[in-house]
């Protein structure tokens, strides 16, 4: 799942010739999107920075894309790309994949929204709950939504209000959990009593303080601060935490870590609270759940659950998930349980994400993920793949990313940089950013995979000429 890190360093790299070559590709990108450019002049007018998310966001402008199909996406000026962004991992189906597309058409026409409890619910539910192997689920719109309720269920059934995160993971946008991400790496502080720090402005101080950030691989560090709150009074409700982070490029968990965790959390009454927003549907059938053979007391998702509606789901033990059936903690909301989204869920787990699915994805990472091991170790620059069936990315680091801490003194941001424009002017669609990796669709093929592969080598022949 991930390979030994080509040791070069940096110096080995022409850091004027990467500055000339994002130049080029730069200009390259801003001529081939000049309708783009059009629609951020109309777009930017009524729309904040003309686009729905701060996330979409580009300089000099975004890229608008018009439609998508399978593995392919269109932007606006027609250009074709191989989509491996996805959606930010939302469409592991591919786009408009059949099934789901007659799901929501035959649903569309029976109408849309009733705030009412219906079949598809039920069925999605057992089918959630055998994968994750968690009895008792409830439906949102967003992985923030799920988050952040999960998080209300743990303090409801604790009686406390602290919380735990990792240091440098995206657990979506509410005051919570938007807590001691993408900060510089200077502000973090002692590894053993990292800062609370919030993630842009509007934060209340108060709610940033009740959340306490760990490194991520390390369980003897958040053993030791679980001790010292308790010594202070303020014992954590939960923790939350992805199982492999996926907004640092893909960082895998060391092998004993998650048992540890387990062990730690349970030993202290704390809940452990699996986000499986990124990973859940998209690792395996069961998620990072199954992948890592977890028992958490919650897992949450999103994304892929939706198969491109707006989902979220939180599962939970039946002590826990207790605490909303006996009606002391309100999980509610008016969109919950949606009939389209539902349908396009039922269709998507009943009749997409099937074991042969998952089979597919797996040879098709492998496949991604041998071919640019090829090209490191052919050029010797530094780097290294990861990933875990449709996730992976290529992390430019001359060693293997452990935490935020070792991801910001390591990875290679200008690179990361060059290889999203390499990307973007050869047809592959990728993830604008340095903290994100690719989602893999079951639509894609092996020739998909070449094309990314083609334009790497691409890259790295440039890099080196
Ligand atoms: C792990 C994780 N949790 C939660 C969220 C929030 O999900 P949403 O953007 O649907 O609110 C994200 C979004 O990227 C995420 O990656």
């Amino acid at each position: 799942m991930v390979s030994t890190p080509v040791r070069s360093t940096k110096d080995l790299i022409d850091r004027e010739k990467v500055q000339m070559l994002i130049n080029r590709e730069e200009q390259r990108l801003n001529a081939n999107t000049e309708v783009s450019a059009q629609y951020y002049e109309r777009a930017k007018k009524h729309m904040v920075g003309g686009v729905p998310s701060s996330y979409q966001a580009r300089d000099p402008w975004p890229i608008y894309l018009s439609h998508g199909k399978g593995s392919k996406v269109w932007d606006v000026d027609e250009t074709e790309y191989v989509d491996f962004h996805n959606g930010f991992g939302s469409m592991v189906q591919g786009h408009a994949h059949p099934a789901i597309v007659k799901a929501v058409q035959e649903r569309v026409a029976l109408g849309t929204h009733f705030a009412a409890p219906m079949e598809d619910d039920i069925i999605v539910s057992d089918e959630l709950a055998k994968r994750f192997r968690l009895p008792d689920w409830r439906y949102l719109n967003s992985g923030s939504e799920a988050t952040m309720d999960a998080i209300r269920i743990a303090r409801a059934f604790t009686g406390r209000d602290t919380i735990m995160k990792i240091f440098g993971s995206y657990h979506g946008h509410h005051d919570y959990v938007m807590v001691s991400i993408g900060v510089p790496y200077d502000k973090i502080g002692d590894r053993e009593d990292y800062a609370s720090l919030p993630y842009g402005a509007g934060i209340p101080k108060a709610v940033v303080d009740m959340t306490i950030a760990v490194p991520f691989n390390d369980a003897g560090a958040l053993e030791r601060r679980i001790e010292r709150l308790i010594e202070e009074g303020r014992k954590p409700a939960c923790l939350i935490m992805e199982a492999a982070l996926m907004n640092l490029g893909v960082v895998l968990p060391q092998p004993g870590y998650l048992e540890s965790v387990r062990e730690i959390t349970r030993k202290h009454g704390i809940l452990w609270i699996v986000d499986e927003v990124k990973t859940g549907l998209c690792v395996a059938a069961g998620g990072a759940t199954e992948k890592f053979n977890l028992a958490p007391d919650m897992v949450t998702l999103a994304k892929a659950l939706g198969g491109g509606l707006p989902s979220g789901a939180i599962g939970g033990t039946s002590e826990v998930m207790d605490i909303v059936r006996s009606g002391k903690v309100y999980q509610v909301g008016t969109y919950n349980g949606n009939p389209l989204t539902m349908a396009a869920a039922r269709a998507s787990l009943l009749e997409v994400l099937t074991p042969d699915a998952y089979d597919h994805l797996n040879k098709l990472n492998d496949h991604l993920m041998a071919g640019c091991d090829a090209i490191l170790k052919k050029y010797d620059l530094p780097g290294y793949t990861v990933g875990i069936s449709s996730k992976g990315c290529v992390t430019f680091s001359p060693v293997e990313i452990t935490d935020y801490e070792s991801f910001k003194a390591n990875q290679d941001g200008e690179i990361t940089e060059l290889a999203w424009l390499y990307a973007m002017n050869r047809g592959v669609y990728m993830t604008p950013g340095r903290e994100e990796e690719w989602t893999l669709s079951v639509q894609h093929s092996i020739e998909d995979c070449n094309q990314y592969i083609e334009m790497f080598e691409e890259l790295f022949h440039d890099l080196t000429a």
